[in-house]
């Protein structure tokens, strides 16, 4: 069939640029040991930052959710999808991050996928000549979210703070919302988010801060970006991601519960999905107890130490790192091919690296995306160190 062949034109196309993603099928849960076609890998590739995905109290708290909850929610939050386990999670979420913010509330998502495209269309919804100024290296559901909203996107260079002051300066657009990572999903590094929130303040601009990364990781009790940088404003919307360092899965949006209700009542990728599983957000308030309590900083300074010793042990000459002091440690290769190679070999003793190659990064810049968890030990870093070192030379 031709539309069968002008697809298949299209993925060869791919291919030869190198630019084919390929699945492997993980048969044990997530954490730094996981088992693909029957051979045991040491994974640096995960988002699982706290170790946290495979914790025993967290898996008890899931299985208790199922028992009380069922498997599904069966609708819409509008609907009658929304269960006291979400009702819970939000309320306890708002006093998570609450003091960063005016009289917080947050709400639950599926997915920070949706959780972003629900922020960006919601803010905007009310005003077609608003401005989104986005941040570069944006994820690219923050990308998406800025397109859905259909409304004026000005994009500024990384970390531009001068780019980013004379566009407000140059909007005359009623609502401006300024929208960036705080950690940089493939570099590592963090937003000045205390210098964008002052020219949020200045311009009156909403800030939107997605903190998929950080939520957990940074900050004393694991609050994130915001407790990192020890924000607080009524200019500030954040989002955090609950499938990566919380390790279980969804988002949410805390902000005034003004804007809040505005994304209850307007934002689309809000309304129009069933909610996530009850037993999720149940096992979510386990996953939070562990990241504020003893365990949780025990757990971050681990995940500190790793980022040292991997500093410290990494001697590149050729292939360039990233300024991070972050669990991704992004190592760019350039090439695509060369990547794809360099992630190979080390798949090929045993070492689980993400390869990413544009357009998840520039062109140009494909790297190995190293990512450390604090369930990985010092040997099993020091073996990485070794590899990768040893490789860059080969
Ligand atoms: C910066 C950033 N924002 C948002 C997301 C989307 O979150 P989720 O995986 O929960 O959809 C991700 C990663 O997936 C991310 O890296």
């Amino acid at each position: 069939m031709e539309l069968l062949n002008q697809l298949n034109t299209q993925l060869r196309a791919l291919d030869e640029r190198s630019l084919i993603r390929k699945r492997r099928t993980v048969d044990t849960p997530c954490g730094p040991r996981v088992s693909v076609g029957g051979r045991e890998l040491l994974a640096f590739c995960s988002n699982d930052y706290l170790g946290l995905a495979n914790h025993p109290r967290i898996v008890a708290a899931l299985q208790e959710g199922a028992a009380l909850y069922g498997a599904g929610s069966g609708a819409s939050h509008l609907i009658s999808g929304h269960s006291r386990a979400h009702a819970q999670l939000e309320e306890r979420l708002a006093g998570f991050v609450g003091e960063h913010l005016e009289a917080p509330r947050a709400l639950y998502f599926c997915t920070g996928y949706m959780a972003n495209l629900a922020v960006l269309t919601g803010l905007t919804a009310g005003d077609k000549n608003s401005d989104i100024f986005s941040e570069s290296l944006n994820h690219a559901s923050l990308i998406d979210g800025a397109r859905l909203s259909r409304t004026n996107v000005k994009v500024y260079p990384h970390a531009d703070l001068e780019a980013l002051a004379a566009l407000l300066a140059a909007s005359t657009a009623a609502t401006k919302v300024v929208v960036t990572d705080s950690v940089f999903s493939m570099d590592g590094d963090l937003a000045p988010l205390p210098e964008l929130l002052a020219l949020c303040e200045r311009h009156g601009a909403w800030l939107v801060v997605d903190d998929a990364h950080g939520f957990g990781a940074l900050g004393a009790n694991g609050h994130g970006a915001l407790e990192h940088f020890k924000l607080r404003s009524p200019y500030l919307v954040y989002m955090g991601t609950l499938g990566k360092a919380a390790g279980v899965g969804g988002a949410f949006v805390a902000a005034h519960e003004i804007v809040i209700e505005t994304l209850i009542q307007k934002a689309r990728p809000y309304i129009f999905t069933t909610a996530a599983a009850p037993a999720l957000a149940h096992a979510l308030l386990t996953s939070l107890d562990i990241i504020e309590g003893p365990d949780g900083v025990a757990r971050r300074a681990h995940l500190r130490t790793l980022v040292a010793q991997l500093d410290a042990g990494l001697r590149l000459e050729r292939w360039r790192r990233m300024a991070s002091a972050t669990a991704i440690q992004p190592i760019v290769i350039g090439d695509n091919a060369e990547t794809m190679r360099a992630g190979a070999a080390l798949y090929e003793q045993g070492l689980w690296v993400g390869a990413i190659r544009p357009p998840t990064v520039p062109a140009g810049t494909a790297r190995l995306r190293v990512t450390l968890s604090a369930g990985h030990t010092g040997a099993e870093v020091a073996q990485l160190i070794t590899a990768l070192n040893a490789l860059e030379r080969a």
